[in-house]
């Protein structure tokens, strides 16, 4: 256990954790915001999971930006940073993955076969080093979210996930660190993503609920920008991620960049 932990635990202080991969962006900021209103000390994690990541995925480019990061934390009043080394998070002969059967294994997870066993691993590692009251995720990543609870839920582990909404530019593109890599005219065609989440959610309004129709409004959409190549368009049910359900989900390739987001078409969609 963190030292820092251990001595705010110790004076019955609640205590947040948000974990984060850095390249800190206004929506981790919004989850440090939560975790500050609603615990005494708040720590935020900043580890690159290169687990998480599959052969030739982004992880050596992945956005890094430790200085800013730092300075940003400080103003958001955060009170202990913790960024683990490699070494400490997986030492040599470290082979132990956690693999959080169903709910991992479609969508993201068959697009990205490691991703979810690497996700579960390193926030039970960070839960028990932080050992927090509540951990802070954002519905943005949503099926993230529901390998996290499913996770903490049959490992009885002793914390709560809150879960804080999307923050998205005025545009509706959802924030991500990923978000940095699209040139102008990609970041131009981006908005489809958002755009369809929004037209599924008229037509749920006004009363479509064959998930056929609403897979093919999405898809629609999507399909009229020509830099957007779709990985998945699904509505699913938000803690299964298998249909039936109103949770539209998205995977989208925008030039080389893959973006995911996510709905529940039940509630009005706004930026
Ligand atoms: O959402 C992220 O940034 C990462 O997947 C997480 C939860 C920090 C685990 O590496």
């Amino acid at each position: 256990m963190l030292a820092a932990s251990r001595k705010w635990r110790g004076e019955g202080l609640a205590l947040g954790l948000v974990p984060t991969m850095g390249a800190l962006h206004a929506g981790h900021l919004s989850l440090v915001e939560q975790a500050c209103r609603e615990n005494s000390r708040v720590i935020v994690s900043i580890f690159v999971n290169p687990i998480q990541f599959g052969p030739g995925e982004d992880f050596e480019r992945y956005p890094r930006d430790p200085e800013r990061d730092g300075e940003l934390l400080r103003t958001a009043g955060v009170h202990a940073v913790y960024r683990p080394s490699l070494a400490v998070m997986y030492p040599p002969g470290s082979t132990t993955r956690i693999h959080v059967a169903g709910v991992s294994e479609g969508l993201e997870g068959a697009a990205r076969p490691v991703h979810f066993d690497g996700v579960a691993t390193v926030v039970a590692k960070l839960l028990s080093a932080v050992e927090p009251d509540r951990a802070y995720f954002g519905q943005k990543d949503a099926q993230q979210v529901a390998v996290v609870k499913r996770l903490v839920r049959d490992l009885d582990l002793p914390v709560e996930i809150r879960v804080c909404p999307t923050v998205r530019e005025s545009d509706g593109l959802a924030l991500s660190s990923r978000n940095a890599y699209l040139k102008p005219d990609e970041r131009r065609a981006a908005v489809c993503l958002s755009s369809a989440l929004r037209q599924a959610a008229v037509a749920y309004a006004e009363g479509e609920r064959d998930p056929e129709r609403l897979r093919q409004t999405l898809r629609t959409r999507l399909e009229i920008e020509p830099l957007a190549h779709v990985e998945y368009a699904e509505v699913v049910d938000p803690r299964s991620f298998t249909p039936p359900g109103s949770l539209a989900v998205l995977a989208v390739r925008v030039g080389g960049t893959r973006l995911i987001d996510n709905h529940d078409l039940s509630k009005p969609f706004s930026t």
